[in-house]
């Protein structure tokens, strides 16, 4: 199953909302998801229907490394910065909801809620990262890859459930070390350089063999298992060429949505939403994927 036009729609909306363009009056209780990566801290704000209306994304300056929060303090700050910035915009936000890498529940996710509620949020729950994810595509079946900052997550789903999850330690960062080292910069800047859209048709040579190492690790990990189609998130399953190195390596169906960075942030406030009873529009929860109770199910 192809990622269906809603879905993308719903993204473009939430790519929108994130100017905050100060006309935050809702006459419906608003709904927060967090999404504390490596890279970045997004939050997602949708509304009692599930519609995006605003969020905010900063980049997490190494308070969360590989899904673990390392600097509790500055999480909370920039976090903290963010809440204060969307509720500034007149969107009221209190109920949120964070996720987790799968496997790392317990301590770990307990110091994520611990982040939302020294933030002033109201933590309603949360969920692991691959079942917010298939929320926003409306999946039950099939591998989401998430290829983030610091790791590539690989989570099979099975009639709406996580069935295996892992993951591992190459992400969009070790793009930024080949580029650094092939130009003799500074890795920040080696990062702006990839994401410049302008020039990710040159460099696509010099970052392949770290696709293909990222596909030998989806490989490597769905051996044994029954998957179909692969759909691609994550900030790093942004730059082009990426697809077609995952087709050609696994030799699987790849389906990506247009702004893979958005999608499990935006997945976390539908969580939260439904945990509130929200009722959703069917193409905000086709995905139905995991229960949100945060099992660990490798
Ligand atoms: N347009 C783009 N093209 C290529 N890479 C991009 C683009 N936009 C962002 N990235 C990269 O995506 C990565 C961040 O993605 P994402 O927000 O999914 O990661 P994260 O959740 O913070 O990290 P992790 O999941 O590893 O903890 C960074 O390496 C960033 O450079
Ligand atoms: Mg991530």
């Amino acid at each position: 199953m192809t990622i269906s036009a809603s879905a993308n729609q719903l993204l473009k909306t939430f790519e929108a909302s994130l100017e905050l363009n100060k006309n935050g009056v809702h006459k419906t209780e608003l709904f927060a998801g967090v999404d504390l990566g490596t890279a970045y801290i997004v939050t997602a704000v949708v509304d009692g229907d599930g519609v995006p209306v605003a969020g905010a994304l900063t980049r997490s300056r190494s308070s969360i490394r590989d899904g673990l929060v390392l600097d509790y303090m500055g999480a909370i700050r920039l976090l903290r910065e963010q809440v204060t910035a969307i509720r500034g915009a007149g969107y009221a936000i209190q109920r949120a909801a964070a996720a987790f890498p799968p496997g790392t529940m317990g301590q770990n996710a307990r110091a994520f809620r611990n982040v939302l509620e020294a933030s002033d949020l109201d933590c309603s729950g949360l969920i692991d990262e691959p079942s917010a994810a298939a929320q926003v595509l409306g999946i039950r079946e099939g591998a989401v890859v998430d290829i983030g900052g610091g790791t590539t997550g690989i989570s099979v789903l099975r009639e709406g459930e996580v069935v295996y999850t892992a993951d591992e330690a190459t992400g969009g960062m070790h793009l930024d070390l080949v580029l650094a080292g092939n130009f003799k910069i500074e890795v920040q800047e080696a990062e702006r350089m990839k994401t410049n859209a302008s020039r990710q048709r040159e460099l696509f040579p010099l970052v392949r063999p770290v696709f293909q190492k990222m596909a030998s690790i989806v490989n490597h990990h769905l051996k044994g298992h029954r998957v179909e189609m692969l759909y691609l998130v994550g900030g790093t399953s942004c730059f082009p060429g990426i697809v077609e190195v995952m087709e050609e390596e696994t030799g699987l169906a790849v389906s990506r949505p247009d702004n893979p960075l958005l999608v499990t942030p935006l997945g976390i406030a539908l969580h939260c939403a439904r945990m509130n009873g929200a009722k959703l529009a069917a193409a905000q929860s086709g995905g139905k994927a995991g229960n949100g109770s945060g099992q660990r199910v490798q």
